[in-house]
């Protein structure tokens, strides 16, 4: 295990900024002062003018994953090394239980696929699509004794993900009491499949009807029976990907009631608005994920929301699918949806800019301040999730994951030089103020500059704990 001395950065963490020197130790930051001394074989980093970041903790990607018909483009392995260069060291993913299966066996089959893969560490969330006494009685042991202690569950896609309100209730009475949490997708899944049949018999087929068809308002009455049922269950509740104003007004009304109700936004619903699906064009699918962009007065209240602790967690819900056909060999990925916006995969890719995006729209910009920067995107998703203060912070005798940032930088984003396998990015184009140089990993330099220097296979599955955060 290497040993470094990073020198003279400024550390940032969600409540700390000060200069200081960081020893790098067996894995774990060992110390922490001013003009540490060391011996000559210590690999020594300056890092004067750099900011010192935890490394970044995403609690919402799906590699490898299967969506309807399609199975994401980023492997665990392209995947990872994507979210190494955009400064993230912790990924938690999804394990789908199937129509056949369970939890546990989800949760098996996510690690053999990660192991030998993933080049940051990761985690697991299980998808959880059918409630019986089994499935509890899994969950609990999933919760116990395989470090899963959150439990996706979505409010939309009848028939193939939906899980009805009983369901949902079930499982935040028993993971709710057991120190979880469950996490929904909130859409009112019911409504929103009339309405695609209703624009599909119309002939309106083009991808800009996905927007369409998947209105805000039944975005804000899912959220808001799912913060109901959380409230009869006496649980805590996650909601996913939360895109709107309606939907934040009942976030905001259950916290300031005192409900343990957390929520995340994505860099997309904060860079871009409903404006992009002005057009009949298929180039528009690039843009087709769920919930899909919003207003310019959504943006406003998620930043609202952001600073003041409404919304907790920014994630990327990475979920890429090639526009290309071919691209790497993957085939119908957006362009099954070619005659029917229906069948376009939902997702859009993010693991590689969430840092830099966020710096540059939010810290930049003046929205937020740096310590919340750190803690939207590494403290606060550590600690609702079970990993604090392993991961998600700069402390002695946390993990050595380390991001060295540059402030000032401003860079491109171009897809060919991202490191997934997806053939675009929504930011192709886009200049931004910030960029990631150098990327610890329990002590291991695995990003540096442009190179890559960590492996397939060097990340390790995290197990997590309880929730933390209140
Ligand atoms: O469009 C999205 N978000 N696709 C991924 C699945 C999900 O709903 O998170
Ligand atoms: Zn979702
Ligand atoms: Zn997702």
């Amino acid at each position: 295990m290497s040993t470094t001395l990073i020198q003279n950065g400024r550390i940032i963490t969600a409540v700390d900024d000060y200069i200081a020197d960081i020893l790098l130790d067996d894995g774990i930051i060992k110390m922490i002062g001013l003009k540490l001394e060391v011996g000559p074989e210590v690999k020594r980093v300056d890092a004067t003018g750099l900011l010192v970041l935890p490394g970044g903790v995403d609690p919402h990607v799906h590699l490898e994953n299967v969506v309807g018909q399609s199975v994401t483009c980023d492997t665990f392995a392209s995947g990872t090394r994507g979210a190494a260069f955009g400064g993230t060291t912790t990924v938690i993913d999804f394990a789908l239980q199937t129509a056949v299966d369970g939890p546990l066996q989800a949760i098996a089959r996510a690690q053999s696929l990660a192991e030998s893969q993933v080049g940051v560490d990761y985690a697991l969330h299980t998808i959880i699509t059918r409630v019986d006494a089994q499935v509890l009685a899994d969950m609990r042991h999933a919760q116990r004794h395989e470090g899963v202690s959150s439990f996706k569950m979505f409010m939309a896609y009848p028939g193939i993900m939906m899980a009805d309100d009983a369901a949902i209730f079930k499982a935040l009475r028993q993971v709710g009491a057991d120190g979880g949490m469950v996490a929904l997708h909130a859409e009112n899944g019911t409504v929103i499949d009339l309405l695609i049949e209703e624009a599909l018999a119309a002939g309106n087929t083009a991808p800009r009807y996905h927007a369409l068809t998947r209105p805000a308002l039944m975005e804000a009455e899912a959220v808001h029976r799912g913060i109901k049922l959380a409230e009869l269950a006496e649980a805590p509740v996650y909601f996913v990907h939360v895109s709107s104003k309606g939907a934040l007004k009942s976030i905001v009304e259950a916290r300031d009631a005192g409900i343990p109700v957390f929520g995340e936004t994505c860099p997309h619903y904060l860079l871009f608005d409903d404006s992009v699906y002005e057009n009949e064009e298929f180039s528009v699918a690039q843009f087709v994920m769920t919930p899909p962009l919003r207003k310019a007065e959504d943006q406003q209240a998620l930043w609202r929301a952001l600073r003041f602790d409404d919304l907790q967690v920014i994630a990327t819900d990475h979920c890429p699918f090639c526009m290309r056909e071919g691209h790497l060999g993957y085939r119908q990925q957006k362009s099954r949806g070619k005659d029917d916006f229906s069948q376009i995969p939902n997702g859009a890719p993010g693991i590689e800019t969430r840092t830099s995006s966020l710096y540059d729209l939010g810290v930049v910009q003046g929205r937020i301040s740096l310590n919340r920067f750190v803690a939207l995107i590494a403290t606060t998703p550590a600690k609702l999730f079970g990993l604090f203060p392993k991961k998600g912070t700069i402390a002695v005798g946390s993990d050595a994951d380390v991001v060295l940032f540059d402030p000032n930088e401003h860079y491109t984003v171009r897809a060919e030089h991202l490191h997934g396998n997806c053939d675009y990015t929504l930011l192709e184009g886009k200049t931004l103020q910030g960029r990631v140089k150098k990327v610890f990993l329990r002590g291991e330099l695995i990003v540096d500059g442009d190179l890559w220097l960590g492996k397939a296979g060097g990340g390790r599955y995290v197990p997590r704990g309880n929730v933390q955060a209140f």
